[in-house]
């Protein structure tokens, strides 16, 4: 169902594109009393007789005590103005009112959007949540970051006893949607109008509820979008993420981006993956000295072999002296790694038993469901810089 706001006179000219079962509304009064009377109403058309600066004051206040709600907001003029402060109050779309097109498109999307939003956790304004943070990241391309994350994300949340965000960091070239089968109807560049001001209301408007437990916050899938994210923008969603979620999984690029940095900085748990050759090594050994450049504390650093079964002519000495720390994880080689991954179903879910599964899930359950949280030294990145 739709509740269209608009004089009636108007709404009759509107109505044929909305579906037989619009409800109309003379007021936005009248619009709060339809959806305080009906739970499951997730759109609202509101039409362009309606005063701009209330449209946009009842957005901003369903954003809130609704996120699930959509509004659709029809303007006479589309101009600049009129379109950064609707995106900024948290209108889903603006569309000429003419255009009945793009309204019957404008409200499509938003009904998918708000089906996945639903899944989403959406916390009391006085539920904080403490959560940790934690990023996978590894220098050299292909080591099985996502790999991790993806499944490290999923045990976690497996049952939904816990809450857990998989953010996708890797913003050029993401594919924790593609791992988790999932429509990315919403990514973190519909967050680009909140620099500044994340709150917990526009952090879950751009998430999508992939499992019971688990939400993921996705990457940009425009080509050129990427650049366009300002690191300050991840900073404030690892802020305001932790506390919605018991744990936010990061997922990174293979380059210490700006990007990544504040992540690291956000972090309670770096998670550094290799394999056992010697280009992966090599890459992590200037990690670490990277990582210890900036000062970040070494207890909350794991390492993670992964493909650690790989007869490939090193010891695992020879890996240790390059390390030079325990490896904290051994996470065997197996094809049916990207058979899950080809299936959109994590093999920690998949097939449980697994010997790659078992090693993720020990990892999770003795060193990051055991380990209290510290975390990582913030001034380090301002010296870097
Ligand atoms: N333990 C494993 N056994 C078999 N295949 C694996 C294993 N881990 C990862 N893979 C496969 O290796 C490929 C690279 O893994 P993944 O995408 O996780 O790496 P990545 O570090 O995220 O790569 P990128 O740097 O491109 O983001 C994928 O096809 C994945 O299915
Ligand atoms: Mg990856």
């Amino acid at each position: 169902m739709t509740i269209l706001c608009e004089p009636a006179a108007r709404a009759g000219q509107l109505s044929p594109a909305l579906g037989d079962d619009v409800r109309i509304a003379q007021t936005l009064g009248e619009v709060s009393r339809l959806l305080a009377a009906d739970p499951a109403e997730t759109l609202v058309v509101v039409g362009s007789a309606v005063d701009l600066d209330e449209a946009l004051a009842f957005t901003a206040n369903l954003r809130v005590e609704r996120p699930a709600a959509g509004v659709v907001l029809l303007r006479d003029v589309l101009d600049v103005v009129v379109l950064t402060r609707a995106l900024r109050a948290g209108v889903r779309e603006v569309v000429a009112r003419d255009d009945l097109a793009s309204l019957v498109d404008a409200c499509t999307r938003s009904r998918a959007l708000s089906a996945q939003v639903t899944g989403v956790p959406q916390p009391r304004a006085d539920e904080r949540r403490q959560g940790q943070v934690i990023t996978v990241f590894a220098a050299k391309g292909g080591c099985g970051k996502t790999t991790l994350a993806v499944n490290l994300a999923s045990v976690l949340a497996a049952g939904g006893a816990r809450s857990v965000c998989l953010v996708d960091l890797d913003l050029a070239f993401g594919d924790v949607g593609i791992c988790l089968r999932t429509e990315p109807v919403r990514t973190i560049v519909h967050g680009l109008g909140m620099v500044g001001h994340v709150d917990v209301a526009g952090a879950s408007s751009l998430l999508t509820a992939c499992r019971p437990g688990l939400s993921a916050l996705l990457a940009p899938v425009e080509p050129g979008d990427a650049e366009r994210i300002p690191a300050a923008l991840v900073s404030e969603l690892l802020e305001v993420l932790p506390t919605m979620f018991d744990f936010v999984v990061v997922d990174t690029p293979s380059a210490f981006t700006e990007h990544v940095l504040a992540a690291m900085d956000a972090s309670h748990h770096h998670v550094l993956m290799t394999t056992p050759d010697v280009p992966a090594l090599k890459n992590l050994r200037v990690t670490l000295d990277m990582l210890d450049l900036l000062s970040y504390a070494h207890d909350i650093r794991s390492v993670v072999l992964n493909r650690s079964d790989a007869k490939v002519g090193l010891t695992m000495d020879d890996i240790e002296r390059v390390v030079r720390s325990d490896i904290r994880a051994h996470v065997p080689s197996s094809r049916d790694v990207p058979i899950s991954v080809n299936k959109g179903n994590p093999i920690v879910l998949d097939l449980p038993r697994h010997p790659v599964s078992e090693a993720i899930s020990r990892f999770a359950r003795e060193h990051v469901l055991a380990e209290p949280a510290v975390v990582a030294t913030k001034s380090s990145k301002r010296w870097f810089r």
